[in-house]
């Protein structure tokens, strides 16, 4: 599979990088190509504008053009997911991520806010085309414990949903295409292949 993880927190230290490093080392192998894209990292002006034929986002939209299921992580700012990570996804073209699976990963410094994925970053989500969203993972900043130079360590609970989350997006099934249709071929059922939507 081809990977591409999307952090969303302006920290460098943070913790919702953290969890998505860690689901991307947890995939091994499954993964024969990984892209990461730090949104911190890319031109803050070019991001702020729109400027989307900047080549660092040019790079990044190519690499999610690719990208057969996505990793999504923010931090919960202002109980909605991060503004920068606003600014990534509005520069993407509609359809981004048709047909990709996607898992959504969140961290805040209180539960009361666990549902800021489901009503704030999904129709988001949806919005780019994404049809099978996986189980999202949400973290409150007392489960990721700062640890020296590993950054942090987790509860064992949560790396455990997460690696069911993970797997989930790893074994969806890629949807059925439509066959092209030949001039002048019949359009009896039997020709007719059913586009797979979870
Ligand atoms: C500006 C700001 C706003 C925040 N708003 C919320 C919030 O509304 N709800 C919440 O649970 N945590 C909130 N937090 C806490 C962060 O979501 C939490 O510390 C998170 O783990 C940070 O993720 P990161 O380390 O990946 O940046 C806020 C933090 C900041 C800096």
């Amino acid at each position: 599979m081809h990977l591409v993880s999307i952090s969303g927190s302006p920290s460098r230290l943070s913790r919702s990088s953290w969890l998505l490093q860690h689901a991307v080392g947890r995939a091994g192998a499954r993964v024969e190509h990984h892209d990461a894209i730090a949104v911190r990292e890319l031109p803050a002006q070019a991001l702020i504008s729109g400027n989307v034929a900047d080549a660092q986002i040019v790079r990044a939209h190519r690499a999610l053009a690719l990208a057969q299921g996505v990793l999504i992580a923010t931090p919960i700012y202002k109980a909605a997911y991060s503004g920068l990570l606003k600014l990534f996804l509005d520069g993407l073209p509609p359809d981004a991520l048709r047909d990709k699976p996607v898992l959504a990963i969140a961290t805040g410094g209180s539960p009361g806010h666990l549902l800021a994925i489901d009503y704030a970053l999904k129709p988001v989500l949806s919005a780019l085309g994404a049809r099978t969203i996986v189980d999202a993972v949400y973290a409150t900043d007392s489960q990721l414990r700062p640890d020296g130079d590993k950054g942090f360590s987790a509860d064992g609970a949560l790396l455990e949903r997460l690696d069911q989350s993970l797997e989930l997006l790893l074994h969806r099934p890629a949807p059925l295409a439509l066959p092209r249709r030949r001039a002048g071929a019949s359009t009896q059922p039997a020709e007719v292949a059913v586009r797979a939507h979870c």
